[in-house]
């Protein structure tokens, strides 16, 4: 059994309590802005291993080491211009940059998968304060079994983990509600290997250039944890729904009425205005609910693929895809 701390009434309690066990090499529920993460000291491989057999992952996939801010991850890691202004610009906030190690940067090979990059975040509010607190950097993948959705409360981390770790930080619901966006600069060229929680043009507007995207979602050999089937709820998921079937749980996006709704088995609303960061934040939870209402289906309505809509979108392709 987990104990649950809220840090908007015990904060230092909280920022105690989570340097305690980290200090064990063990790992906690961290709430991130983005979505809730399973943190361990990155520099502690027995800490590192801990992640991967808390989650069930399958293989050693890199995880994002999450910093106290750019000073701190330049200790670690070397910036050129590109990924530094971008960090500049965008930390503490849903970032990821993947950038070459230094040599003995202490970043353990577990939380890298052994690559020569790392990616760095600095997160928003509570995590980042944490980490300053702690000193060391967090390797923190999304705190949900793997393959699973991921967690964007205190409840989905205790349902799904709370009887494998020892300390659930909560911050109430994940604020942007999808993971962060990562980029690469390599060969000179700007690539986005996740869409994420900051939409793709807001970089392109700093940076100054494109971003490259991979020719196919299950093409990103450098983000070799983007399997192709991920987010996964028990329900089979049905994409671009213009109606919804007998028995089917359906999520819509925006006013429009969907033929069928009044026979679903359960209808959620990701925002009833079309507002895209709205949906963002309600998509898991939102994900979790129509599983948990038995429906054999979740019928999705089309959501615009510009902003936020691309990350979402992204989520739903490897919800849909096939399972292994
Ligand atoms: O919002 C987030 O990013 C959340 C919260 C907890 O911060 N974290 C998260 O971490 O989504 P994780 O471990 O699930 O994402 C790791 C992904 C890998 O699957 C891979 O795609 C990419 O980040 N990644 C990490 N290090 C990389 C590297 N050196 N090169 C390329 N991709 C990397
Ligand atoms: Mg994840």
């Amino acid at each position: 059994m987990a104990e649950i701390i809220d840090i908007t009434t015990d904060r230092q309690r909280a920022i105690d309590a989570g340097c305690g066990v980290l200090r064990e090499g063990l790992p906690i529920a961290l709430p991130t802005e983005t979505v809730y993460g399973l943190a361990a000291d990155a520099t502690n491989p027995a800490a590192v291993a801990r992640i991967y057999e808390t989650k069930g992952r399958p293989q050693f996939n890199p995880l994002i080491c999450h910093m106290a801010d750019l000073a701190m991850a330049e200790d670690y890691a070397t910036f050129d211009p590109v990924s530094r202004a971008l960090a500049e610009a965008f930390w503490p906030g849903p970032l990821t940059i993947v950038v070459p190690l230094k040599p003995e940067s202490g970043i353990h090979a577990l939380a890298t998968a052994g690559l020569d990059t790392v990616g760095i975040r600095v997160p928003l509010g509570f995590a980042g304060q944490l980490i300053r607190a702690y000193g060391h950097p967090l390797a923190a993948p999304s705190a949900n079994t793997s393959g699973k959705i991921s967690a964007t409360s205190a409840a989905h981390v205790d349902a799904d983990l709370g009887d494998k770790i020892r300390l659930i930080l909560d911050a109430g619901a994940s604020d942007v509600g999808v993971e962060s966006t990562i980029i690469k600069v390599e060969n000179g060229k700007l690539r986005l290997l996740r869409p994420g929680g900051l939409p793709a043009a807001e970089i392109e507007r700093v940076a100054g250039t494109r971003l490259v995207r991979p020719k196919t979602a299950s093409a990103t050999i450098e983000a070799p944890g983007m399997m192709a089937s991920h987010y996964a709820p028990g329900a089979a998921v049905r994409l671009e729904a213009t109606d919804v079937a007998d028995g089917e749980a359906l999520i819509a996006f925006g006013p429009a009425t969907i033929a069928g709704a009044n026979t679903a088995r359960i209808v959620l609303n990701l925002s009833e205005t079309g507002d895209l960061a709205e949906a963002a934040a309600n998509l898991f939870d939102y994900m979790k609910r129509a599983d948990a209402s038995g429906a054999a289906t979740i019928a999705f309505t089309a959501i615009p693929d510009e902003g936020l809509g691309e990350a979402i979108n992204d989520r739903l392709r490897r919800a849909a895809a096939p399972r292994e």
